[in-house]
């Protein structure tokens, strides 16, 4: 397969792999494009994009559901609608397969998203989610969680549908919202630690489907890089991430099929 890719992508594989051969600690960051051969939509691709289609001032803001409760939480519905029957990609599946394979050799590979969706926990990977769930919701004013169904099955067409109907909190009457964190929320901070922490002390950072545009994940790339750590790149597209060292410039799907494969052969 490694023969099918133009001789410069198949290089830079083969020195990545060579590189996380080592058993040394490896953080990964995930971002929307490792869903995409799974079918769910990124935010900034053109065209496809869902911020090309969106303005995200009015979607994905704590003001924008204060203002307007029923769009935001009919667009989180839709994308719920979207993303149900998702399914993980061969990138999902290859990075679970390799945290198995690391478990066994010792070593510690810290698998961070910026994902909302659970494609990588259906794989069986173990993950942290730096923005949140796209599949929990809580209360927007006293954040308690909403742990009743917000989908229904549709009898008639035996499918599932998501009601865009507003649903309000047992305790204090206010809105249910996605437990997603928007433009101008703060970061979980368990979640955003393990990210710093592991980008600070890994020997390699690997930076998988992400535009590198939206801050603080952006910059775990540069803290693994100011504590010595190797910057491999998997995206088709370049990005503003200047700190890279290794890119691998194709799909997630190939190029992480492939890298674990090489890994495999040589440990
Ligand atoms: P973006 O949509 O900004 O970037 C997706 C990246 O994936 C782009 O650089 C694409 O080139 C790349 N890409 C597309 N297909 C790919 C494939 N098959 N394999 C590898 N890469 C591919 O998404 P994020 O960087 O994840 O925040 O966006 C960061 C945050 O901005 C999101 O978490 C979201 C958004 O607003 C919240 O919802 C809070």
């Amino acid at each position: 397969m490694l023969a099918e890719l133009s001789p410069k992508l198949s290089v830079e594989i083969q020195r990545a792999a060579k590189l996380l051969t080592n058993p040394a600690p490896v953080c990964v960051l995930t971002g929307a494009g490792i869903s995409a051969e799974s079918g769910i939509p990124t935010f900034r691709d053109k065209q496809t994009g869902l911020w090309q289609r969106y303005r995200a001032e009015d979607l994905a803001t704590p003001t924008a559901f204060v203002r307007d409760p029923k769009l935001v939480w009919s667009w989180y519905q839709w994308r719920r609608q979207l993303v149900h029957d998702k399914k993980p990609n061969a990138a999902h599946c290859a990075l679970a397969k390799w945290q198995q394979m690391s478990k066994a050799n010792h070593q510690s590979v810290t698998l961070i998203t910026q994902n909302v969706d659970d494609l990588h926990e259906q794989a069986g990977s173990m993950v942290t989610h730096l923005h949140g769930h796209l599949w929990r919701n809580r209360c927007h004013d006293c954040g308690t969680p909403f742990e009743n169904e917000v989908e229904a099955l549709n009898s008639s067409k035996d499918a599932i549908y998501f009601d865009d109907e507003l649903i309000t909190c047992q305790h204090c009457g206010g809105y249910i919202r996605p437990d997603i964190v928007w433009f101008g929320e703060s970061l979980p901070m368990q979640a955003w630690q393990t990210a710093e922490d592991a980008a600070a002390s890994c020997k390699v950072f690997i930076s998988i489907g992400t535009s590198s545009l939206v801050y603080p994940a952006a910059g775990l790339a540069q803290l693994a890089k100011q504590n010595g750590a190797t910057i491999i790149e998997i995206n088709p597209n370049p990005t503003p991430n200047t700190v890279v060292d290794i890119t691998l410039a194709a799909n997630a799907g190939i190029v992480m099929q492939l890298l674990i494969e090489q890994i495999d052969a040589r440990s």
